[in-house]
């Protein structure tokens, strides 16, 4: 299922393939119109702004504004000012007045990212504003009634925060009235392929290149791979491999070289590696080691030159460019 809300400007296609994506997305449809608080909680890179957004654009308050604050990069002393805004004189350095990002999220949505970033004193504030459902602006006296639904994001557990104590569990509470937990992208290989395609078809446009698409053994790369990064990995991967490319087939050796290796062909976890594909990758490591120099080379592998050549040939390994074979696997 790919689901295209094609009438915003932003982008906000959400792939889903698999049984888990596919299950997030009708939980997501089902709740976007209410107006619960929500967590979505998931690695970094596995869409959390992204569905963010598109439960926004889903929801009665789609015109409203979508604002974001991330709450793990802000030190705590300009935390509060720049969610609750401030008066002019309000503190040192405050020449004018400043809405904060409550006040602009009004009639909208409020995205709360990094939220695990928040420090102890900055829950304490945040759960009574959320309890009150009012605020005031620093050095203001006038409090404004709080319309903003409140989406919270963390790729850190934040039970786990919670145990540890360094997560208020009341204000856990108020923010995780609905769940919403994003699979990482190894676990659901399957949105693997589809993604892959729908990142090539935006890169390739985006770059003025024809399409590209990615040979089986490529893609059999991927899908060995762990992407730690998940989705944003995967894009830059892609990315990189198709500006590198002279070819519209995008080859294993387009890939970063922790992908391709044999170390690790040999540490995948669901197919492993047949002796050929190993010896093909390491004669293209020694190769690379040394420069292309092939008797250097035979010497490292312990076999003759002429037996070098022949599995050269056989793996398809290029004879020529002095440094790195161009098109091996
Ligand atoms: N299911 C998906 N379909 C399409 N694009 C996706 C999907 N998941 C993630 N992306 C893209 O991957 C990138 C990272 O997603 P993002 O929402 O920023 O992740 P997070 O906030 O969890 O770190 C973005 O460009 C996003 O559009
Ligand atoms: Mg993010």
């Amino acid at each position: 299922m790919t689901l295209v809300n094609a009438e915003t400007m932003h982008n906000l296609t959400i792939i889903a393939v698999s049984t888990d994506s596919h299950d997030l997305l009708d939980r997501a449809q089902r709740v976007a119109p209410t107006e619960a608080n929500l967590l979505i909680s998931g690695e970094t890179g596995t869409g959390k702004d992204l569905l963010a957004r598109w439960i926004h654009e889903h929801s009665a308050r789609k015109d409203g504004p979508y604002v974001k604050i991330d709450c793990g990069s802000l030190p705590e002393s300009l935390l509060e000012a720049e969610l609750f805004g401030y008066e002019r004189g309000a503190f040192t350095g405050a020449g004018t007045s400043k809405p904060g990002r409550f006040e602009a999220a009004q009639g909208g949505t409020l995205v709360l990212d990094e939220v695990a970033g928040l420090t102890l004193p900055a829950q304490a504030k945040l759960l009574r504003v959320i309890e009150e459902r009012r605020f005031t602006r620093l050095g203001g006296r006038q409090s404004v009634t709080i319309d903003a639904r409140l989406i919270s994001l963390s790729n850190v557990n934040l039970f786990d925060s919670v145990a540890h104590k360094t997560f208020r569990a009341d204000l856990f509470h108020r923010l995780n009235v609905i769940p919403l937990e994003i699979t990482p992208l190894r676990e659901r290989p399957n949105d693997i392929p589809a993604l892959v395609d729908y990142f090539l078809d935006n890169i390739c446009r985006r770059h003025g290149k024809e399409r590209c698409e990615l040979s089986p053994d490529t893609l059999s790369c991927l899908r060995g791979y762990d992407l730690p990064g998940n989705a944003r990995e995967l894009f830059h991967i892609l990315e990189r491999a198709v500006l590198i490319s002279r070819e519209k087939q995008l080859l294993p050796n387009t890939l970063p070289p922790h992908l391709t290796s044999s170390t690790a062909l040999m540490q995948r976890k669901d197919q492993k590696p047949t002796l050929a594909q190993l010896e093909a990758v390491y004669i293209r490591e020694i190769l690379t080691l040394t420069h292309g120099q092939k008797s250097r080379a035979a010497e490292i592998l312990g076999i003759s030159r002429k037996n070098l050549y022949e599995k050269m040939r056989t793996y398809g390994l290029p004879y020529n460019r002095k440094n790195q074979p161009e098109d091996g696997k």
